[in-house]
């Protein structure tokens, strides 16, 4: 495949991978620098392959063509990156259990949380895991309840987070054998997430170039390793439309490499443990 190939194009027209990387800055946020090139070259080769289409330049015109289709859903598929681990960088997780939780999880309250860009699934499982053996180790949470929702805008990634089966090499980094034996059945050739890790995590679509507001209000959200993608100017948006659906006092953790660089008006920083959470103002 050539992305610059004449074939198709227009004289002076844009080569296709600019097209290709304007075209999913708009539906999807996620800037496809120069350097990417390549990567969208090995990347796309499949989804020609399975949609009949011959180069790059075929491939974007039918996307400008026809902007809602399988085609888009595959090309986003391909061109997002899903590397994800199960409590990743684990701090997140250790300082919801020694601050965050003992100062938001009352007795009788409900616990709303949102795994957004969630990928295939392991960060809104791995929060289930830390707030269900939490709930088991304090008995004054008398009544206490939690959801979980993960979103992602891939629905392959999706279906693989739904289906809460992994597989033995990829699928369960970043757990211990005692983990992997404590949270996991053996099925079908890959460890099954056991159902009580599993009842309280909802997973669902959403591009988060869209408004949030529809989802509610959450106590705590994670949004990590997925605003390096964006533009500094899509990722303020994000940031202010992310910070409208926590809660007064909620609490926002981002990728350990996402610091807020600019003033976020309700969002103040807590360092805490040895590392940074972020606290809706009341
Ligand atoms: C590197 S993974 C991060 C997964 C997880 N949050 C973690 O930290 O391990 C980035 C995820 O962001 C998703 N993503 C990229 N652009 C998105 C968008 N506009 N809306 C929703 N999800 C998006 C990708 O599909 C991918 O699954």
């Amino acid at each position: 495949m050539n992305a610059t190939s004449p074939v198709g194009r227009a004289p002076g027209a844009e080569p296709a991978f600019l097209r290709l990387s304007r075209f999913l800055e708009r539906r999807i946020g996620i800037v496809l620098g120069p350097e990417r090139e390549y990567l969208a070259h090995h990347r796309l080769g499949p989804v020609l392959a399975a949609f009949g289409l011959r180069d790059l330049d075929s491939l974007v015109l039918a996307l400008e063509r026809q902007p809602a289709s399988a085609l888009l859903d595959a090309v986003i598929d391909a061109m997002t990156t899903h590397e994800t681990l199960w409590f990743r960088d684990r701090y997140p997780f250790d300082v919801l259990t020694s601050r965050v939780l003992p100062e938001r999880w009352l007795p009788g309250h409900h616990l709303r949380v949102w795994s957004a860009a969630c990928s295939t699934g392991q960060e809104a499982y791995s929060l289930a895991i830390t707030l269900e053996e939490y709930l088991q180790h304090q008995p004054r949470l008398r009544g206490a309840t939690y959801d979980i929702l993960g979103t992602d805008v891939s629905a392959a990634a999706l279906a693989v987070a739904d289906a809460g089966l992994y597989d033995a090499q990829n699928g369960v980094r970043g757990l211990s054998p005692a983990q992997l034996a404590r949270y996991f059945e053996r099925q079908r050739g890959g460890h099954a997430l056991r159902p009580v890790w599993r009842r309280g995590v909802n997973f669902r679509r959403f591009n988060l170039l869209d408004d949030p507001a529809g989802l509610g209000s959450f106590d705590l959200i994670f949004l990590r390793n997925v605003l390096i993608y964006f533009q500094a100017d899509a990722q303020q948006r994000l940031l202010e439309r992310v910070a409208a659906c926590l809660a007064p006092g909620a609490t926002l953790v981002l990728g350990t490499a996402e610091t807020l660089t600019t003033r976020h008006g309700v969002l103040a920083p807590r360092r805490l443990d040895g590392g940074v959470i972020y606290q809706r103002q009341s």
